[in-house]
């Protein structure tokens, strides 16, 4: 946050941190105790609007925090807003699962190409969780690989730091050094048959240190790791989901996880997560035990609903991002158009219109939303042009290939922790 303001403390503050200090261990925990920030930095925030804050004392603040991450439309944004008013009205944490969760879902699905299902959980941790306990019975192996430093969640099993974490909590990692391929490979080697699952960000937002964009070698080399040795790859895009490119943050490298793992901006502040997965892992998803007592909330699902509509006509991720200073040429160039995954080729995903579509767009069992186009991104040629386009009003996606990334700046709404 950037105060324009006195950077002391205001009084209203300082009388909420006492009466904290006293009911709330250390006044709070985790990332929203505030010692490690500036001593102006407050506590305590009272309200949002769009892209202000307001702390308990009146003083207005421009958030570049973006709430830690998931306000990725502002806060009350008033379409999102209007969703959740719209839910409450009927029910949030009722006896059986809303329908809005099976509608959320395929949006999901047709949102991401890697997608051919997709859970819903409360939180980033959550997803992950999920996504390695999910590799774990696909594979019936126990050993995961992760990089060096990164945050994957404050769970046991990969919490970076903090007492109460025994070593055999975390016995099953194997690290590698992001961005370098031999370090993985060597760590896969350690893993040895045991190898459940590589678990990767979508480029390196570690705490503490200054972010990198991956090397798309080094996305294509774990991908071709992940097949060699039958593990599952895990694209861990709880941070830049929906932030880098809607339909998966290395779908510009042309580069499929088997999982993902989805949650900060997937409802812009609502408490939801998601796993998205390919057809390969869908009875290992079926057989596995996940739940809790608010898995059944619609809120969320219903704001997720209204952040993804709004997010793909362009609100959060401009279609085609202006060149900002010093921020596009450092996104590296769009790799040839390779899929490195044959099972689901990359697709083209405007929805042309159903006439125009081949055989590939089979009559959806899922009623009136329009296929997929599903031409083959490697057959849309140098400007990226769908050849199967025909105009139509209700489309909201654009037909190009994304040749063009959204530059880093964008993918800096994500905050870092
Ligand atoms: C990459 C990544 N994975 C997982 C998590 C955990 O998400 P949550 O805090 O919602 O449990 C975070 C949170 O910052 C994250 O940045």
């Amino acid at each position: 946050m950037t105060t324009t303001q006195s950077p002391t403390l205001g009084a209203a503050e300082l009388a909420l941190r006492g009466r904290a200090n006293a009911v709330i261990p250390g006044g709070m925990y985790g990332h929203m105790n505030v010692q490690a920030f500036s001593s102006a930095h407050p506590q305590f925030i009272v309200s949002g609007d769009g892209c202000r804050v307001t702390d308990a004392d009146g003083r207005k603040y421009l958030d570049l925090m973006c709430g830690w991450g998931p306000v990725v439309l502002g806060h009350r944004h008033p379409a999102v807003t209007s969703a959740i008013v719209d839910q409450l009205g009927r029910g949030d944490c009722l006896d059986g699962t809303s329908p809005v969760a099976v509608e959320f879902a395929e949006l999901l699905v047709d949102t991401i190409p890697a997608a051919d299902w997709a859970m819903f959980v409360k939180n980033g941790s959550d997803a992950t969780t999920t996504c390695v306990t999910l590799a774990r019975a696909a594979t019936g192996r126990a050993k995961v690989l992760v990089a060096h430093g990164a945050y994957h969640g404050s769970v046991p099993w990969c919490a970076l730091r903090g007492a109460g974490i025994v070593a055999q909590d975390q016995a099953n990692l194997v690290h590698y050094e992001y961005n370098d391929l031999a370090s993985a490979h060597w760590a896969a080697d350690e893993a040895g048959a045991d190898l459940a699952a590589i678990v990767v960000c979508p480029m390196r937002h570690d705490i503490r240190r200054e972010q990198e964009l991956v090397d798309p070698e080094f996305a294509r080399g774990l991908r071709a790791l992940a097949d060699r040795t039958g593990a599952v790859l895990i694209l861990d895009d709880v941070r830049c989901g929906f932030r880098l490119d809607l339909g998966g943050s290395w779908e510009p490298l042309g580069v499929r996880p088997d999982l993902s793992a989805w949650s900060k901006a997937i409802a812009n502040g609502q408490a939801l997560g998601a796993v998205t997965g390919t057809d390969a892992l869908r009875d290992a998803a079926r057989s596995i035990f996940v739940t809790g007592s608010f898995w059944t909330a619609a809120v969320p699902l219903a704001a997720g609903l209204a952040t993804l509509h709004r997010a793909a006509q362009g609100e959060a991720l401009p279609a085609s991002p202006p060149p900002e200073p010093g921020c596009a040429k450092d996104w590296p160039a769009r790799p040839p158009a390779t899929v490195s995954r044959s099972a689901k080729p990359v697709r083209c995903r405007c929805r042309c219109s159903p006439s125009s579509a081949t055989s590939s767009s089979a009559p959806s069992p899922r009623g009136p939303r329009q296929p997929l186009c599903g031409v083959s991104i490697s057959t849309l040629g140098t400007t990226g042009s769908c050849p199967r386009r025909t105009p139509t009003t209700t489309s909201t996606r654009s037909c190009s290939a994304p040749t063009t990334p959204s530059p880093p700046c964008h993918a800096a709404n994500a905050p870092t922790r």
